[in-house]
């Protein structure tokens, strides 16, 4: 039977590099890993509970609700029965108090009750019915703490938003809060291996598979809880780049396991989704094809998802990557990504599946010779024409940059540029380009910049196109389908690409674990600042006093900004070890095929992306394409993005370019040292066990940022010949 291959290219850092770079890169991974191991003595068979440790706090009032809890119009369901357990656990760690579930009380209370909605008639009209039941409403009266919701999951995070307010220390009067989730679907892409490790995983090995089997144990559980707590609502759990075994996932070898998975998930409001082979009626059906208008073809695949929909209750449908980086799709039988996508569609649309597609298409065979192409244009150039030819139950999953996930790019021509199609944001918080878990980067500042871009949609109408009255242009708004009408059929989001695995910590780096809880909130209420989720987090995972969580935010919030400095400069991106994507090598993509360039030469750095280069600034509407267009207008953070500029340019701080090069990267090594220096000041103060996880990573993180600084600096001198006008050490 035909496997994995015959499509050609795999994605970069994939077994297809040459054996050379395989084994640097495998070396490589290993060395760092023992450096990891040395310096941690995690008992990896035990796991972390992270902020739902629920260690005792100062009472605020709480305690004398929380003797009994009332269920109102509730009865036990999964739902419920998980509602409980939590509640239970949590008023006992936090409060002391053992709480007796009844159906009416004697005195103070907590009462958990159903009402008909929770939004204003007006809002509901537009909300989806997922949002209609995930909303949740807190009042506190004398008599009783009241969570309202109209379903069991907003009761559920309702739940988990009270055991959230005492966990931080709020006041009671400040646990009131009526909240709809901002966005339908909330997701976690999780790229786990059935070979045990994960693409692009930086936490250990995968926690949903060992050696070609599905894993169902006491963790799976923890991991929905964890999940659920921050508001996720669907999960894929296995790796875009479908191969191997994962291929069968969708077969009798393993329905019965994803059966019992499915079932925890729900539990906990959670629906399950698989990424998708679509070479499947090839590599499994036996067929010559996958031609998706090809009759057998179809056939194969409506007895599958017959099966997959029979065999998985609450299952939510697939991802699907593909024509990119060496996947199958239907360009290879001549067809578009609509034929592909709305095929599988329609046939899930009976078990009311979705289908979600994502647009990472791009040509990664690109001559670096070629000044014409380019990766940045692809995704536009390859959605854009066919806005509005996809079926209802498709989404578009558009990465947050037209490139992948640097530490600074622009936002996405494809946000708002569709107009006619159901859209979605893909955010990564694993640090694949941001410091492997090891660096500290948190990166909701960067996801808040994402959401509340102006795209400037709303400004040009097109005929036929589903722009709602009054809407607003902003990134969160087209995400959540409400510029474009999508919101009610639910069919809109947000997903994070996962940064979990099996070590006990589960995201590699203590500090990480603010991602993983920071894309849950914020997705669920894109209002949310982000220092105030940092805060959340920061409390709820240490118990300790005001001034180290003080200094734990500090740290969290300046890390992308110090991140940023000293790699990259000015959103060229880029500047990583090939393959790892890990480390400084500043022309380790320059002559690649994978159409990442920086450009430099004596005289300059970047690429000319304006309509006299490759015209991709040309695909925003024109108040930012008019600004992308012109250097002097261009956004600094965005400079070598957009345009070749000298290195004697003057930057709107009267800094040359080179000199800002230089400053920058001295600053950000300076600045990763101050916030290794200000986290040793709380030894004593955390857990030993998180205190020698975050100051061993903050050793290597200092190792990592001198490379970044020295390397780059000493390029850029030798290119330029320019000297640092402070005369610092450069090589
Ligand atoms: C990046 C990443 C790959 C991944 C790809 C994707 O290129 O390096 O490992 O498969 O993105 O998003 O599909």
């Amino acid at each position: 039977m035909l496997r994995a291959g015959i499509f050609g290219m795999q994605q970069d850092g994939a077994p297809e590099e040459s054996e050379g770079k395989k084994c640097a890169w495998k070396g490589h991974k290993a060395r760092m890993q023992m450096r990891l191991d040395k310096r941690e003595e995690y008992v990896m068979s035990e796991w972390k509970q992270l902020w739902l440790q629920y260690h005792p706090v100062a009472d605020q009032g709480f305690g004398a609700y929380a003797g009994t809890v009332v269920l109102d119009g509730f009865v036990n369901t999964p739902v419920i029965n998980s509602l409980k357990e939590e509640a239970a656990r949590g008023l006992k760690g936090m409060l002391g108090t053992e709480p007796v579930f009844a159906d009416q009380a004697e005195g103070a209370c907590i009462r958990i009750r159903r009402v008909d909605a929770v939004a204003s008639a007006k809002a509901e009209e537009e909300l989806s019915e997922n949002q209609k039941t995930e909303s949740y409403r807190i009042l506190v009266t004398p008599e009783e703490i009241r969570i309202e919701a109209a379903g069991e999951k907003g009761a559920l995070y309702g739940t988990f938003a009270l055991l959230r307010a005492i966990g931080t220390g709020k006041a009671l009067q400040e646990a009131e809060t009526e909240t709809v989730p901002s966005n339908p679907l909330r997701m976690l892409n999780h790229w786990d291996n059935m070979t045990n490790d994960i693409e692009r995983g930086y936490s250990g090995d995968s926690f949903f598979f060992k050696d070609g089997t599905v894993i169902v144990d006491e963790r799976t559980k923890d991991y929905a809880r964890l999940v659920s707590s921050v508001g996720i609502n669907a999960v894929v759990i296995n790796n875009v780049n479908v191969k191997g075994d994962a291929t069968d996932l969708i077969t009798d070898r393993y329905f019965d396991k994803l059966a019992a998975m499915s079932e925890i998930f729900a539990a906990y409001g959670v629906s399950l989704y698989l990424s998708l082979n679509f070479a499947s009626p090839i590599e499994i059906g036996g067929l010559d094809n996958c031609d998706p208008l090809n009759e057998e073809v179809i056939a194969w695949w409506k007895g599958k998802i017959a099966e997959v929909f029979g065999r998985i209750p609450n299952f939510g449908g697939f991802l699907v990557k593909a024509d990119s980086e060496g996947r199958p799709g239907p360009f290879t039988y001549g067809r578009t990504q609509a034929d592909g996508a709305n095929m599988l569609a329609d046939l899930v649309k009976p078990y009311g599946g979705t289908i979600i597609w994502r647009c990472f298409v791009y040509n990664c065979t690109q001559d670096w010779r070629d000044y014409k192409t380019d990766r940045a244009r692809s995704g536009y150039d390859n959605f854009k024409a066919m806005d509005g030819d996809y079926h209802d139950n498709v989404i578009l999953q558009i990465k947050n940059g037209p490139m992948d996930f640097q530490i600074r790019e622009p936002i996405h021509p494809l946000m708002g540029g569709l107009r006619k199609t159901n859209q979605m944001l893909e955010v990564q918080i694993a640090q694949e380009y941001t410091g492997h878990q090891i660096d500290v980067c948190y990166l909701m500042p960067m996801f808040k910049e994402v959401l509340e871009y102006h795209t400037y949609c709303t400004n040009h109408p097109e005929e036929n196109d589903r722009q709602k009255e009054g809407a607003g242009d902003q990134v969160k708004d087209i995400v959540s389908g409400r510029t474009f009408g999508n919101q009610k059929s639910g069919m809109a989001g947000m997903a994070a690409v996962a940064n979990t695995g099996n070590d006990a910590n589960w995201t590699g780096n203590d500090l990480a674990a603010a991602n993983l809880y920071g894309f849950g909130r914020l997705s669920f209420d894109t209002e949310l600042s982000s220092e105030e989720i940092a805060r959340e987090w920061a409390q709820l995972t240490f118990d300790t006093d005001k001034e180290a969580i003080d200094v734990i935010v500090r740290i969290l919030m300046g890390s992308r900004a110090t991140y940023e400095k000293y790699t990259s400069p000015l959103g060229i991106g880029w500047m990583v070890t090939p393959g790892f994507h890990y480390g400084c090598s500043v022309d380790g993509y320059e002559y690649s095929r994978w159409g990442t360039y920086h450009r430099a030469d004596h005289l300059g750095i970047g690429v000319d992306r304006s309509s006299h280069g490759t015209g991709y600034a040309q695909q925003y509407y024109p108040e930012n394409a008019e600004q992308y267009e012109d250097p002097a207008r261009c956004p600094e953070n965005l400079l070598l993005f957009f345009h070749h500029i000298p290195y004697t340019w003057k930057l709107s701080s009267g800094q040359s370019l080179i000199q800002y090069i230089y400053d920058s990267h001295f600053e950000g090594y300076e600045e990763a040292e101050g916030m290794a220096k200000a986290f040793e000041g709380l030894k004593g103060r955390i857990p030993e066990d998180s205190f020698e996880n975050i100051s061993g990573r903050f050793r290597l993180q200092l190792d990592n940022a001198r490379e970044w600084r020295d390397q780059v600096n000493s390029y850029f001198y030798r290119k330029s010949g320019i000297p640092d006008e402070k005369g610092r050490p450069i090589y």
